[in-house]
């Protein structure tokens, strides 16, 4: 008897998350807290996630954030999360995050970011996730996308890891580095 392997598209794994924006998560200025963006992030995050793999998951590592637009009291924010690649144990989800002004319904794109999350079992080992179905153009990408991304990533923590960075290679790139003060003893070769 063959099994049959489970197969999760993208889309199946699609999560959303619209919260209205209260004052008490506003800074000084009457904008939100960008630490209570990233929190709401990774809750959408873990259940995109936890959706896709049926199993609870942790947050491994979070692929940068640039905060585009403020977010203003009274909005509502929508998170959009879905998977765009996987590997063993690991799902990296896509997120996108815009707020709405209520009374113009105009729409702002605030970040966009890509979560790593690991699936768990219930002994707290890593667990195998589904296979990812692609099934259109655009998941061909966002997959290509991500998986490039963590190649990129694995050759960047390489070159500046403890053991095998070189400072030699770097220093003349750092004398003509702007607003950085070097010690002249890190210059005597
Ligand atoms: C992240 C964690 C699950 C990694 O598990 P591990 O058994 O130590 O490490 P492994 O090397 O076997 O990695 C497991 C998977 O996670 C991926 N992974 C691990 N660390 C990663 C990182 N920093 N970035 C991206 N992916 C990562 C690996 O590539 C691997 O993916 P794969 O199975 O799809 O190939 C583990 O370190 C952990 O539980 N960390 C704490 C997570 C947590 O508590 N998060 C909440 C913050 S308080």
């Amino acid at each position: 008897m063959t099994t049959i392997q489970k197969c999760v598209s993208p889309k199946d794994s699609e999560v959303e998350i619209i919260e209205l924006m209260k004052p008490i998560h506003s800074n000084f200025s009457g904008k939100i807290h960008g630490g209570y963006i990233l929190n709401l992030m990774d809750q959408v995050a873990f259940a995109c996630a936890s959706k896709y793999s049926g199993k609870y998951c942790v947050t491994a590592s979070v692929n940068k954030v640039d905060f585009k637009n403020a977010v203003n009291v009274g909005e509502f924010l929508t998170l959009k999360a879905r998977v765009n690649y996987v590997g063993n144990t690991s799902m990296t989800v896509g997120i996108r995050v815009t707020s709405e002004n209520i009374q113009s319904g105009e729409q702002v794109h605030c970040n966009s970011s890509f979560f790593v999350m690991v699936a768990k079992q219930e002994n707290g080992q890593n667990a195998k996730v589904p296979t990812l179905c692609l099934r259109t153009a655009e998941d061909v990408r966002r997959f290509l996308r991500s998986k490039n991304r963590i190649e990129s990533n694995k050759t960047n923590t390489h070159t500046f890891s403890e053991k095998t960075f070189v400072i030699d290679s770097y220093i003349d790139e750092l004398t003509t580095q702007n607003n950085v003060s070097i010690d002249p003893s890190l210059l005597e070769k």
